[in-house]
């Protein structure tokens, strides 16, 4: 995928799939274009960048010092102020993109099992957002800590009274559970 020739079009991966983006669609806010393409799991609420509900998975491709192409860590992203064109060369994964055909995933089944989701709008932003954390402390060989679940969550509004279970749904995490995304 990667190469030095002028292109008139984006390349990036959706949940694995390529799509080959040109004209006026590579400007369109990321949230609008997966809606647009058959990804309505990922809600717009704020639609300015404040609460998260958007929230999606983002890698890059880049060098690592031994001059290796690889994939970032995955980074959160809101989709709904993220123009397409930032996402060349990169893999995106949205809440569809989470699901296996037999099970929850790790974070799925702690926001079941500890009730995380009340009216819903801000749970697929919070499970992108908790697996995001759930991937990158696993590669890391790091826990979850509450302080860190907190810090991660930030940008992730709950309008109900949602905290309290998502917080225990992140610290429980069992991360030898987590399946990676790469
Ligand atoms: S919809 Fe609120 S941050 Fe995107
Ligand atoms: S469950 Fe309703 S906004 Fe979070």
């Amino acid at each position: 995928m990667a190469d030095s020739k002028i292109r008139n079009e984006i390349h990036v991966f959706i949940n694995g799939v390529e799509h080959r983006i040109g004209g006026e669609k590579a400007f369109l806010p990321l949230a609008q274009y997966l809606r647009n393409h058959s990804l309505p799991g990922t809600k717009v609420v704020c639609a300015e960048g404040d609460c998260g509900a958007c929230t999606v998975l983002a890698s890059k491709l880049q060098q690592n010092p031994e001059k290796e192409i690889q994939w970032s860590s995955f980074q959160t992203i809101n989709s709904c102020i993220a123009p397409m064109y930032l996402f060349d060369l990169g893999s995106l994964v949205t809440v569809e993109g989470l699901e296996t055909q037999e099970e929850l995933n790790e974070v799925q089944e702690k926001m079941r099992a500890f009730h995380g989701g009340q009216c819903g709008y801000c749970t697929p932003g919070m499970v992108c957002a908790l697996s995001a954390l759930a991937e990158n402390s696993q590669c890391a060989g790091k826990s979850i800590s509450e302080k860190k679940a907190r810090n991660h969550l930030t940008g992730n509004l709950c309008r109900c009274t949602g905290y309290e279970p998502i917080l225990q749904a992140a610290t429980n995490l069992d991360l030898s559970k987590w399946k990676s995304l790469k």
